[in-house]
């Protein structure tokens, strides 16, 4: 779908996406079994607390991602947590990011000194062929039900208004751009908490209060809790998944900002380096999920409308899977702090903790965040609480005077202008389709 011009076959597909499983009442209908993975992953954690073994959290949260994946999608579990086949898995998609990746220099696809091309096929070809396994099960056991969006497709493709190639390839697509994006966002999420364990304390803290102890989160939940929508929220910030969303096309010639834009030109919006210009966010290097806390920031959203905080893109071509991965990713980030105690593991300081991004289609964590996980003690727990700090000193000190910087920020705002007018925007809806 990414790589679709705005034409007839994309607005059918993401007409179908929208309908049958990103709608709130689809999302609602599937949540009971997202909720048994999310268990899972609690017992999968659990037995590492109980070993005394780290946890490799991107690996986890991957494994996670691709169960409540298919389990949205077709009702069934893709992965174990300690077999191979979710490092499989997760290999396939990222070579297959790697490989759609090298599309945004045209040049070096074209030429394939490395040979991504070929590797790429490999794995589309993996996924394929587990794909058919699963709409040939799916197609015996039919009893024309529409219960999850696969038998949502089968039941489209049995009158005609699908073939099986569509299906194959809308399943690629949604695997592709779903797992990866949010296993991605909840392992950065956890390594700036480790980073700062005030905060980690202050998510789980107001989980506890808000939600109750030994409780899960729901998804209904995600509203009430402020400060975890704030750590993801600054996530997005630091760590957008996509850093250059995915390469756009500009249909006509289009003017912004007294710059020509010619018809053809290949645009990659450099989300990554908004989300860290110190002309828009103060303190922009550091992890502060307090800022959209404030009143000046707290109407900030990442759902397309504020132009500061796109990842997830904005216009007709925004993520469609913004509504699950949304539900997703705070799940799985309030499992993980809200019933277990995290350490780094020994001899990691989380000042040393390394926080290299690798850039890509995608931005994945050079080395991979590995933490000892402990249980939770069910009343309090003394090592948690003696490690945190007082949290408005800490907050003067990192952040300084809040208000004074908010007012410098919002004159910066004005000379710069970085949130574009209006007839940016309508110049900005020129763009569209690919440069395939
Ligand atoms: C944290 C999680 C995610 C992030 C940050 C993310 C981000 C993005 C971005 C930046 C784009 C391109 C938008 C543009 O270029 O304007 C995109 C497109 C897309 N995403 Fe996501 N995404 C996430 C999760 C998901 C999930 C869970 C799914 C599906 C289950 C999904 C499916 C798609 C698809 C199909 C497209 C292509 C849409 C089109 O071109 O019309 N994404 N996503």
């Amino acid at each position: 779908m990414a790589w679709l011009p705005v034409d007839t076959q994309w607005r059918k597909i993401r007409k179908i996406s929208r309908e049958q499983m990103f709608s709130v009442p689809r999302l609602d209908a599937s949540q009971g079994l997202r909720k048994e993975k999310l268990q899972k992953l609690c017992e999968y954690v659990n037995q590492c607390c109980e070993m005394g073994r780290a946890v490799d959290i991107g690996r986890a949260a991957f494994t996670t991602s691709l169960n409540l994946m298919s389990a949205t999608l077709f009702s069934v579990e893709f992965a174990q947590y300690n077999s191979d086949s979710s490092q499989e898995m997760r290999d396939v998609v990222w070579g297959v990011m790697k490989g759609i990746g090298s599309l945004i220099w045209p040049i070096i696809f074209r030429i394939d000194p490395q040979g991504i091309l070929r590797e790429t096929t490999v794995c589309f070809e993996k996924l394929f062929a587990i794909f058919d396994r699963i709409i040939d099960d799916k197609l015996k056991s039919s009893r024309g039900e529409k219960s999850d969006l696969l038998e949502a497709l089968i039941h489209l493709h049995q009158r005609d208004e699908l073939s099986r190639n569509d299906i194959n390839h809308l399943l690629l697509d949604l695997f592709v751009a779903g797992t990866d994006t949010t296993s991605g966002t909840v392992e950065w999420a956890m390594t700036e908490l480790l980073c700062n364990p005030e905060k980690l304390s202050r998510v789980r803290n107001e989980i506890t209060n808000i939600i109750g102890e030994n409780k899960q989160v729901q998804e209904s939940d995600i509203p009430r809790l402020p400060y975890l929508q704030a750590v993801v929220k600054e996530t997005f910030r630091l760590h957008p998944a996509a850093p250059f969303l995915v390469p756009h096309k500009a249909e006509a010639d289009v003017e912004i900002n007294g710059y020509i834009v010619p018809k053809n030109a290949q645009v990659l919006v450099n989300v990554w380096a908004s989300g860290r210009d110190s002309g828009i966010w103060p303190n922009a290097d550091s992890f502060l999920p307090e800022r959209f806390l404030d009143h000046n920031y707290d109407k900030i959203d990442f759902r397309g409308n504020d132009f500061e905080l796109i990842p997830f893109g904005a216009g007709r071509r925004i993520c469609p899977g913004l509504p699950l991965a949304y539900r997703m990713v705070h799940l799985m980030l309030a499992t993980l702090v809200g019933n277990f105690g995290w350490e780094l593991e020994e001899n990691v300081k989380p000042q040393e903790l390394d926080m290299n991004e690798m850039f890509g289609l995608t931005l994945q964590k050079a080395i991979p965040l590995k933490a000892v996980p402990t249980k939770l003690c069910p009343k309090r727990n003394p090592n948690l609480d003696s490690r945190a700090h007082d949290l408005k000193s800490w907050e003067r000190d990192h952040f300084g005077n809040v208000e004074h910087q908010i007012v410098i920020c919002e004159k910066q705002l004005k000379l710069s202008s970085p949130i574009p007018t209006s007839t940016e925007i309508a110049a900005r809806d020129a763009f569209g389709g690919s440069p395939g």
